[in-house]
């Protein structure tokens, strides 16, 4: 390691002189903080800040340039499986990804900010829903939780933190005894911050002296993370032979999880991208094989980069709608599922290191000053860009809001969003988007849905009901639910909540009222012919005063709204055996 002396030395020799300007006007506890973090910094890239730097000037010249990475290549539709429809391919592939269970493991992106939420904790912790107020993460722990129940074998679970996100996430585990699971099945990973680039020359900045100016990298920091913590090859070495990639507030994604593995499984894709219908314009990534003469390569095109590559080639008025109103091609949503022999090769080929990028906004048309400084990133799905021996790369399209609605935006601009015609993805979209995928399960199985009106939140339409939360341990797949319920009805405002062993025959639930039955492991509990018609739970819309109030815990602030249970049948069987009701 080098000593200060020569830490300094180095920062000198890579242009960096101005970083220690001001170092006289602090004292020695600040100016210890500032060579930590730059150590911190220095230590965890791959070449440290010398090769840092020169990434970045590479990378702003090109920016400078207006270089377009796909130039001489056309996008064209990548290898594509459709599952938009419950029918018999959408079947056999859940069935196939059900059979191998086992052999998934599960990688949780959730290092970033959420800045577009301006949630105050962590992402994580914010409920997908507030009848019963499960925290994403505790949701995410309950699918891995019954995923075990079927396969008795625990489903390793990886976390990528950052420095924002790292102790509010244990905290969320410790606290809650690891959501059932057990911490030796979890493996949290940190990511580290790199510091803002201020201009062309890949010049540092500082927020003040004695203070590097510092910004997460992306979420492409996980394949490095997986290498360097040598825990790819671990659990591979375990039998995982796929690893699905999912994001902190996307409650729809095991919805389509297991279908989406047994796509993989018979396709045979190393990298399986989720695909979703795109709205045109929106600032979602596009997922096309691009050709070029013999070159191939299916991948993410960023929407800043789609337009122009779109103009210079197929679509001569660039990001339009096709004739079915999306657009031409599916959207990314960072759902990925990557077989892991292929993946642990190109990690050891790479040690994880994928294509960074810079977008910087210019002040001027030279393109020669920034509006604020900007930093290297990476993104997961950037992946492809490292395959080189004939990696099959697949995209899986399911309906959108059945395996994507996240919870990403504050209420006034999911509200903007919204008016323009894109999806909002606030919490109350989120919320109501869950209870909608679960509706579409009872549906299928054959129980009468009938919807509620939708209303509008402070700006934000949404559909509330019938709120319907079918836990994991009730059913994964909507196979399960297929053998579990029969004929029946609920109807408008009502709320349904199943969690365990339970068969319904016939139940009708009327509009507003309340039916939550849970049974614990080792109950099987049978529900014949029951009528429920009570007051069940009510929308409360929260006032201007509760959305200002200190008292309004803020996972209700960004839905405008909480839920209050009036009268509500509820059956509870915490001790095993067979019930009926
Ligand atoms: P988002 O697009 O939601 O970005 O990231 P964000 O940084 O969390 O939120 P904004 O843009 O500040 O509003 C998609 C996923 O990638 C993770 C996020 O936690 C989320 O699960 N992520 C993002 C990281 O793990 N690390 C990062 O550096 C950035």
């Amino acid at each position: 390691m080098l000593n200060e002396q020569e830490f300094i030395e180095m920062l000198k020799n890579i242009d960096q002189q101005h970083l220690l300007d001001g170092l006289d006007s602090v004292d020695d506890e600040t100016k210890k903080a500032f060579f930590d973090d730059l150590r911190l910094m220095d230590s965890s890239y791959p070449g440290g800040l010398k090769q840092y730097v020169a990434n970045a000037k590479i990378l702003l010249a090109e920016s400078k340039a207006g270089k377009n990475p796909f130039n001489g290549y056309t996008p064209t539709q990548p290898d594509c499986v459709d599952l938009t429809a419950f029918n018999d391919d959408y079947f056999a592939c859940e069935k196939l990804g059900l059979e191998n269970i086992d052999k998934l493991a599960v990688v949780l992106v959730a290092g970033g900010l959420g800045e577009r939420l301006g949630y105050p904790g962590i992402k994580l912790d914010i409920p997908v829903e507030v009848i019963d107020n499960t925290s994403y993460l505790a949701y995410y722990a309950s699918v891995l939780l019954a995923m075990e129940s079927r396969t008795g074998k625990a489903v390793p679970f990886v976390i990528m933190v950052s420095r924002d996100t790292n102790a509010g996430t244990l905290k969320a585990l410790e606290t809650n005894g690891y959501f059932g699971l057990n911490p030796n099945q979890v493996y949290i990973l940190k990511q580290e911050l790199v510091p803002a680039i201020k201009d062309n020359e890949g010049h540092i900045a500082l927020d003040a002296p004695a203070k590097v100016a510092a910004k997460p990298h992306g979420h492409g920091d996980i394949h490095m993370l997986l290498h360097s913590s040598g825990l790819a090859n671990k659990l591979k070495s375990q039998g995982i032979k796929y690893l699905s990639f999912i994001q902190d507030t996307n409650g729809q994604v095991f919805n389509a999880m297991f279908a989406a593995l047994g796509a993989s499984i018979k396709e045979g894709y190393d990298f399986n991208s989720i695909g979703v219908n795109r709205v045109p314009g929106e600032a979602v990534g596009a997922l096309c094989k691009l050709i070029n003469g013999d070159k191939e390569m299916t991948l993410n095109v960023e929407y800043n980069v789609l337009d122009p590559l779109l103009k210079a080639t197929i679509s001569p008025d660039g990001d339009v709608a096709n004739e079915k109103g999306f657009s031409l091609f599916p959207g990314n949503i960072n759902f990925l599922l990557i077989a892991m022999e292929p993946y642990c090769n190109i990690l050891d080929k790479t040690k994880g290191i994928i294509a960074e990028f810079v977008n910087p906004k210019y002040s001027d048309d030279s393109r020669t000053s920034f509006k604020k400084p900007t930093r290297l990133e990476t993104m997961m799905q950037d992946l492809p860009k490292l395959f080189t021996d004939g990696q099959k790369v697949g995209v899986t399209v399911f309906d959108r809001v059945w395996c994507f609605s996240a919870d990403k935006n504050n209420i006034k601009d999911a509200a903007a969003k919204a008016k323009a015609g894109s999806p909002p993805e606030s919490a109350a979209t989120a919320e109501s988007d869950f209870f909608w995928a679960n509706r579409q399960k009872l549906s299928y199985a054959g129980m009468q849905v009938d919807e509620a009106d939708e209303v509008e939140i402070l700006g934000i339409p949404h559909t509330p009901g019938p709120r319907v939360l079918l836990r994991p341990s009730f059913a994964l797949g909507i196979v399960d639910v297929n053998q579990r319920i029969n004929g029946g009805s609920i109807a408008g405002d009502a709320t349904l909540i199943l969690e365990g062993d339970i068969y319904l025959n016939n139940v009708t639930i009327s509009s507003g009222s309340g039916l939550v039955i849970k049974a614990c492991q080792g109950a099987k509990v049978t529900v014949d012919n029951l009528q429920v018609d009570n007051d069940g739970y009510k929308q409360i819309m929260l006032s201007s005063d509760d959305l200002q109030s200190d008292n309004c815990p803020d996972y209700l602030k960004i839905r405008g709204y909480k839920m209050q249970a009036v009268d509500v049948a509820e059956y509870v069987f915490d001790k095993p055996g067979e019930y009926n009701i």
